[in-house]
C-alpha cells in the first residue's frame, strides 16, 4: 500500500507533521506500506479559478505544481490530509490544493470517469490546533469528507488533536505522541 501525506502546514517539524511523521513510522513498520511525504508549502499550487475548465475536459486549466500532486492524488492507496486549524479551517496551502480537486469531481460526477471506484483506498484527516473548543474541526471533517467523495476514497476514522500550539508541542507530549503511533498501527492492522 502506497501512503501519501499531504502536508499543509507552513511550518516545517511543527505539530501536524509530527502527527504525520509519527503514523507513517508506525505504519511503515508494517509489511508492504511504502510512505511519501509531499510539503505543500514547498510546491506552486494555485488556487482554483473557478473557470470551469475541468468540467468539459477533467483537467485542469493551470499548469503548475498540481500537475504532478493529481499523478501522485491517483497513485495513493491512502491518503492523508494533514494541516493545523487557522481560524476554525485548514490552511491556505492544504485549501489550494483541494479546490484543485475540482477537476476531480468534474471527472467524477460531470464526466462521469470515477477513479479506481472499486478498490479500497482510504482517505484521512490529520489536524491539530491550539486551544481546546468543541467545534475546532467541524468545517476540516466537512471538506475533507467531500474530498474523500470527489477523489472515490473512504472517508477513514480522522485523527484530531487539540492544546497545541508552540511547534514543540507534541515532540514533548508522550501521551499524544503514543495516540498518533496506535492510529498509525491500527490503519495498517485493522484497516481503521
Ligand atoms: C494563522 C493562524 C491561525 C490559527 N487559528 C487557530 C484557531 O482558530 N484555533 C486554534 O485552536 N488554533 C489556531 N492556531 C494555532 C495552530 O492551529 C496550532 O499552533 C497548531 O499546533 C499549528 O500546527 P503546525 O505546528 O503543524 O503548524 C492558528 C495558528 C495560526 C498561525
Amino acid at each position: 500500500m502506497h501512503n501519501l501525506f499531504i502536508l499543509g502546514s507552513p511550518r516545517l517539524n511543527g505539530n501536524s507533521e509530527t502527527m504525520a511523521k509519527t503514523v507513517a513510522k508506525a505504519i511503515e513498520h508494517t509489511p508492504e506500506n511504502s510512505v511519501e511525504f509531499i510539503h505543500l508549502n514547498k510546491l506552486n499550487i494555485a488556487p482554483c479559478l473557478g473557470c470551469g475548465g475541468c468540467s468539459t475536459t477533467g483537467n485542469c486549466v493551470i499548469d503548475d505544481d498540481m500537475v504532478q500532486l493529481y499523478t501522485k492524488t491517483d497513485a495513493a492507496d491512502r491518503l492523508f490530509f494533514v494541516s493545523p486549524i487557522y481560524f476554525y479551517a485548514m490552511t491556505a496551502q492544504i485549501k489550494a490544493y483541494i479546490d484543485r480537486c475540482q477537476a476531480k469531481w468534474s471527472r467524477k460526477y460531470l464526466l462521469r470517469e470515477a477513479h479506481r471506484p472499486n478498490e479500497p483506498r482510504t482517505g484521512y484527516l490529520l489536524s491539530c490546533a491550539a486551544t481546546k473548543g468543541d467545534k475546532l474541526f467541524d468545517g476540516p471533517i466537512l471538506s475533507i469528507k467531500c474530498l474523500c467523495d470527489a477523489l472515490d476514497l473512504k472517508y477513514g476514522s480522522p485523527l484530531l488533536m487539540r492544546d497545541l500550539e508552540s511547534r514543540q508541542a507534541l515532540k514533548n507530549h508522550p501521551d499524544k505522541l503514543s495516540v498518533c503511533e496506535a492510529f498509525g498501527t491500527a490503519i495498517a492492522t485493522q484497516g481503521l
